[in-house]
This record gives structure tokens, C-alpha cells and sequence, in this order.
């Protein structure tokens, strides 16, 4: 199974002694724990890997944790169960929903040394699969919960390795704030680590719902095809700009750079779904609105931007202080349906 490959590697840098001294027996750890993550937004995107299997991104990316979304995720691991199961928002998953969380719980038990199955429960506070990304989310606590209910206290540069193995955005939900991931050439180098605390900026990302509908294709397939648009060579060009760019606009608090440099990203991540086969497109005609209207308002002197991930709602980011007036002017854009806020989040963490 492709998974022993990507659990030796992690495996390397994990010392497995150390579990062992600390509990003394692998039959000590605590069984289980409790987790909770935030999603992120990326303001600039990773779409393409160099290898799908170990999600090793094609580009670096930079993103903004959101504190008020979250998953909740609980692992037990326990020697009667015949098999692992998932409970998602309460209902029973199989099929490659589960087939992703075994990815991590099989890391999990051979960093452990367990042959315990799990019950994994998972619950999001927001709507799934809409472009607010639940998986990032889901993997990161998925980790965290699972790592400590075999008794692994994993440093958070090895937390994030283990979360970008069910799902690469996932990485950059385990540190907290302004979150780098960088790209690596390998497992061992491609992570996440915080550029800023949550406090450092007072933004707010009003996310404009204008769909709940599942999307049609997921990101993991999409990453598949983004090597196949005559577009994805250009964007990797100017990516190292951008990443600098982002980064220098967010140590400096510059919004004014921060909206140019999100949303060209945004716009050439979207070309090269658009233009991959099979085409992607994951906008709808309420997020063409959206992004008119923005724009209008940028220009008549309102500090906001917008970003779009893989689906068709709208990231709408300002300062904290107009937020009120963005999100009472976003409520009246036609299809707009629900407008959710978050500013920035912690990282994922226990919950005792
Ligand atoms: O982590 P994934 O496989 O769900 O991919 C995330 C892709 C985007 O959300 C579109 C961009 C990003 O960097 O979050």
C-alpha cells in the first residue's frame, strides 16, 4: 500500500525510541484525544504537486488561519475494533473519504508501533466542501488527535508534515496566524511554519456563501490536471515574486500590496483551472458579482480584496475596521446567500 512509503519517511525524523522511554509499553498510551483546527484562506495558492502521492506542492504558498471556523475532530484507539471507522458531521463515511483518513491513522501506528484500530469523529462548524477548506481543517486535527491519543508528541514541523499527507492545504492549518508552507523538494522539507502571530494584523476575511453545494471536482484530482494547462508554466514563473511580495505586505501590514498581489494569484490559479483538460471551472455566476463589485469598491477608496479557492464563494479580505460596512454591503450583492467572518486563527491544538 502506497501509504508504508510515506510513513517510513516521516518515520526518519520521528524518534520512535522516545515514544517508547516516555510510556514505557506501547499498551500505556492515553487511547485518546480530542483536537480542533482552523480552516485556512491562501492568499497566494498551491495548486499542482510534484509528487501527488506525498503531496509535494509545485509552489509555495502563504495563507491566513480562521479563528471562528473550525473542525472538531475525536480518535479512540481501541483494540476491539475489527476496523477503523469515520463519523463525519455524524454520518458514517467509507469509500476514499475514509480511504484519506487511513493514510494518517496507518503513520500514526507504525510511528506508535499499535495495531489498534480507530474511531475517528469529526464535526466542521461550517458548511463542507463549498471553498472554505474543510479538509485542511479535517487533516490537521486529524493529526493532532490521532498523534496524541497513541501517546507521539510530534514537534509542528513533523504535525505538518503528517497533516500534508491527507491533504496538502492541511499543512498550513497546524501553525497558527500567517502561515507559510514551504514547497521542498521532498517530505522531510516540505512544511508549514508561522511568517506572524494571529494578533499581528487586524484582518477580517468575509466569506461570501453564494453556493453549499458540494463541488464537482475535489482539489485532489485538480492538482492532477493543473500540469495540463499551457498556463500552470507561467504561473510557477512568477510564483517566488509573489511569495515574496505576500510576505513583505504582511510583515509591513500593507494592504494595498496584500489586495494586488491576492488577487493576480487568485486570477491565474483560476486561468489555469479554467484552462486545464478538462476545463475547471468552479465559479458561479454570483462570484462574477462579487468580484465586480470589490473591485468597484476598491476603487472608490474602501480598503478590500477578494480571493477565490476551488469552489465558487468568495474570500473578501479588509481591516478590521470597515469589516462591518464590507459585510452589510456584501449581504446585498444578488446571490450572495449567507456571509460568514473569521480573522485570523490560532493553530490547532488540544482540546483537555
Ligand atoms: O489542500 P487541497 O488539496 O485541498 O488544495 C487546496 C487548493 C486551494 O484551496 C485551491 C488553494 C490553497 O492553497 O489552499
Amino acid at each position: 500500500m502506497f501509504y508504508r512509503k510515506e510513513c517510513a519517511t516521516i518515520a526518519q525524523l520521528t524518534s520512535l525510541s522516545s515514544v517508547d522511554r516516555r510510556w514505557g509499553k506501547v499498551t500505556m498510551f492515553p487511547h485518546d484525544a480530542v483536537a480542533i483546527a482552523h480552516p485556512n484562506i491562501a492568499f497566494i495558492k498551491y495548486w499542482g504537486n510534484r509528487d501527488h502521492n506525498l503531496r509535494i506542492p509545485t509552489n509555495g504558498s502563504i495563507s491566513m488561519n480562521l479563528e471562528g471556523l473550525y473542525t472538531r475532530t475525536q480518535v479512540a484507539f481501541d483494540a476491539a475494533l475489527v476496523a477503523d471507522e469515520l463519523v463525519l458531521n455524524g454520518l458514517p463515511q467509507s469509500g476514499p473519504a475514509l480511504q484519506r483518513v487511513l493514510t494518517v491513522l496507518e503513520c500514526v501506528r507504525s510511528l506508535a508501533h499499535t495495531e489498534n484500530h480507530a474511531r475517528v469523529e469529526s464535526e466542521n462548524n461550517f458548511p463542507t466542501g463549498v471553498g472554505i477548506a474543510s479538509s485542511a481543517s479535517a487533516f490537521a486535527a486529524l493529526s493532532l488527535a490521532a498523534s496524541a491519543a497513541v501517546g507521539l508528541q510530534l514537534s509542528e514541523r513533523e504535525l505538518s508534515r503528517l497533516a500534508r499527507l491527507g491533504s496538502g492545504s492541511a499543512c498550513r492549518s497546524v501553525p497558527g496566524g500567517f502561515v507559510e508552507w514551504q514547497a521542498g523538494e521532498g517530505d522531510e522539507d516540505s512544511y508549514a511554519g508561522s511568517i506572524a502571530p494571529p494578533d499581528y494584523w487586524e484582518l477580517t476575511d468575509c466569506i461570501a456563501v453564494v453556493s453549499a453545494e458540494h463541488k464537482p471536482t475535489g482539489s485532489s484530482q485538480g492538482h492532477r490536471l493543473a500540469e495540463s494547462s499551457p498556463l500552470q508554466v507561467a504561473r510557477l514563473a512568477g510564483t517566488p515574486q509573489r511569495l515574496i511580495l505576500c510576505r513583505q505586505a504582511i510583515l509591513e501590514r500593507d494592504f494595498d500590496t496584500l489586495a494586488i498581489v491576492t488577487e493576480l494569484d487568485c486570477h491565474l490559479m483560476h486561468a489555469v483551472m479554467m484552462t486545464s483538460r478538462p476545463a475547471l471551472i468552479y465559479w458561479a455566476p454570483a462570484t462574477l458579482s462579487v468580484m465586480a463589485t470589490v473591485q468597484t469598491w476598491r476603487k472608490g477608496g474602501l480598503e478590500v480584496c477578494y480571493t477565490i479557492d476551488a469552489g465558487p464563494n468568495v474570500h473578501i479580505l479588509c481591516p478590521n475596521h470597515v469589516s462591518t460596512r464590507v459585510v452589510e454591503l456584501i449581504e446585498q450583492v444578488p446571490g450572495v446567500v449567507q456571509v460568514l467572518t473569521a480573522q485570523p486563527g490560532g493553530p490547532a491544538r488540544l482540546v483537555v
